[in-house]
């Protein structure tokens, strides 16, 4: 294949991954298949559900063949999220909290935001990742290492950072927005089950629409997107009103 034909299809691959949420399916068939921990509060939202929230509605694939669209990435979901922000906000000190080995605060770091990993359980680095925009794997240098911080999280810890973020942090979602009110930060949550939680949504209130009422509740402005991998794949952004206009 010729330089420049691998190159557009490198660039057409990526803006097929990277594309826009509302063309990311998750329908009522799709619904069990899940990589997480779940429990019935975690079970993924279904297009039904969407539709019955003010909020989350926006959501709904638009493509009356969803399924051809697009296929789900299924372990992409740091480089994903990675591109999301870099495409609606502006750099920030970031806390990747539950951030794991740390790829989502590795990125960011190569792309010039100060994040850190804050994790109680210390993992290393992955060895490789796949770089989405040129379609190839990339090796991590063994010696590479991202700031963490070893230890569960506490509110005070976000005194040191702009954005709170929490990928299938299970047992944080609360805390991180009550945190983020109390220090007045921002924050981004895609959240997976009600493990840990101290508070739990009413039967019949999917876990989701619980913590964007509680978010909305403590003053935040939210902006719910999702991502094109599957399993629990909706999150939101959620930015303390007096914070100015968002990016987005
Ligand atoms: C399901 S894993 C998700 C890891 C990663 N964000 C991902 O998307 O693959 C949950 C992570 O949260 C961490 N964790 C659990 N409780 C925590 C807490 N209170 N504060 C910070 N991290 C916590 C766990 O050690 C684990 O690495």
């Amino acid at each position: 294949m010729s330089k420049p034909k691998r190159k557009r299809e490198a660039a057409e691959l990526y803006q097929r991954i990277t594309r826009s949420t509302a063309q990311t399916v998750l329908d009522e068939d799709e619904a069990g298949e899940r990589d997480e921990p779940q429990n019935h509060a975690g079970t993924p939202i279904t297009n039904d559900m969407l539709a019955a929230s003010r909020e989350l509605a926006r959501l709904i694939p638009l493509s009356p063949h969803p399924k051809r669209d697009l296929p789900k990435m299924k372990k992409f979901r740091f480089q994903l999220l990675h591109t999301w922000m870099l495409e609606h906000l502006e750099p920030c000190r970031v806390a990747d909290v539950g951030g794991g080995k740390g790829l989502l605060t590795y990125l960011l770091q190569q792309s010039g935001w100060p994040a850190t990993v804050i994790d109680p359980v210390h993992q290393s680095l992955p060895v490789k990742y796949k770089d989405l925009q040129i379609d190839k794997q990339v090796h991590i240098d063994p010696a590479g290492r991202v700031p963490r911080i070893d230890r569960t999280f506490a509110a005070e810890i976000a005194r040191d950072f702009d954005l709170l973020v929490a990928m299938h942090a299970h047992g944080c979602n609360i805390q991180l927005i009550d945190a983020a009110a109390e220090y007045e930060r921002n924050v981004i949550l895609l959240p997976c089950c009600i493990i840990q939680e101290p508070l739990q949504p009413p039967a019949g209130v999917h876990w989701i629409q619980w913590l964007v009422d509680y978010a909305t509740g403590k003053g935040f402005a939210l902006e719910p997107f999702r991502l094109n991998f599957r399993g629990q794949n909706i999150g939101f952004y959620a930015q303390r009103r007096s914070h100015g206009s968002p990016r987005i």
